[in-house]
């Protein structure tokens, strides 16, 4: 999640306090308000799979510091799976090609959440860090989410799943860390950097043609993202409708297709 703008100090002391000392800790509701007050505008915008801040804690949901800040909120993730429901043809359970969903770097797993309801499939994902991963998979189960949750390295996932049509989608969401300025952010410094993980998405798959999914601040530094996707095919990029969300979500044809 991306703070509504102008960012100020209350943000910014919000931030460092979920990324420093609450980074692991499940948050309050009174807590989670604040994040909803702050950075959405309103505690109820604060929002995973369906169930807004003052509900959480009853409902059994839980978000931990670092994913509050991490993470995209049903109000994005909704409009992103349009998105790519629009843009990356016939993905519908059932259908004759079956494609893969892969969501790889999980946190909250809502945007697979989403993602999954609005092409009516299962997604695959993978969370490294122990204890998002733990958090993620309770929520999801408790939700009933079609999103299942690894503990594991998006390499080994994306590596033992291989590739199944043109048509898969690999949500690609990686940490931000230091990556983002005040001049945007820089899409070479993430962790581990974007072009790197393209690389391990078409190793992973022998090059076959896939779709990709991203998210960015409004501002990307030095053409990054272009760099990233040196050599993809630009399918949309769009912000959330919501005035101030400082977000973009990209969507991308990834290495060389099939199809005459
Ligand atoms: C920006 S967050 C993803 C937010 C997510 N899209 C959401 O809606 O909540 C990035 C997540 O990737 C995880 N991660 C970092 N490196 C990873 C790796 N190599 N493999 C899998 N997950 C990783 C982090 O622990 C973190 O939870």
């Amino acid at each position: 999640m991306v703070q509504a703008e102008p960012e100020t100090a209350a943000c910014m002391a919000l931030r460092d306090e979920l990324l420093g000392p609450l980074r692991k800790q499940t948050l309050s509701t009174e807590k989670l308000c604040e994040v909803g007050r702050l950075f959405c505008g309103a505690p109820e915008r604060m929002s995973l799979y369906g169930v807004a801040a003052p509900h959480m804690e009853a409902g059994g949901v839980r978000v931990r510091g670092r994913t509050a800040v991490e993470c995209t909120i049903d109000e994005y993730a909704g409009e992103a799976a349009d998105a790519v429901a629009l843009y990356a043809g016939n993905l519908r359970e059932g259908s004759e090609s079956d494609p893969l969903v892969v969501d790889l770097f999980c946190g909250s797993g809502n945007l697979g959440h989403h993602l999954g309801r609005r092409l009516g499939r299962r997604v695959h994902a993978s969370e490294l860090d122990p204890q998002v991963y733990e958090t993620a998979r309770d929520n999801l189960s408790r939700v009933g989410s079609g999103v299942e949750v690894e503990h594991t390295d998006y390499r080994h996932l994306i590596a033992r799943l291989g590739a199944r049509t043109e048509n898969d989608v690999y949500v690609v969401e990686p940490p931000w860390g230091d990556a983002v300025g005040a001049v945007g952010l820089d899409l070479t410094r993430t962790t581990p950097p974007v072009a790197d993980i393209l690389a391990d998405i078409l190793r992973a798959r022998a090059g076959k043609s896939c779709v990709v999914v991203t998210k960015t601040t409004t501002e990307t530094v030095c053409d990054s993202l272009r760099n990233a996707f040196r050599g993809a095919a630009h399918l949309c990029s769009f912000a959330p409708s919501a005035p101030g969300a400082g977000v973009e979500f990209h969507i991308f044809r990834l290495g060389a297709t099939d199809q005459p």
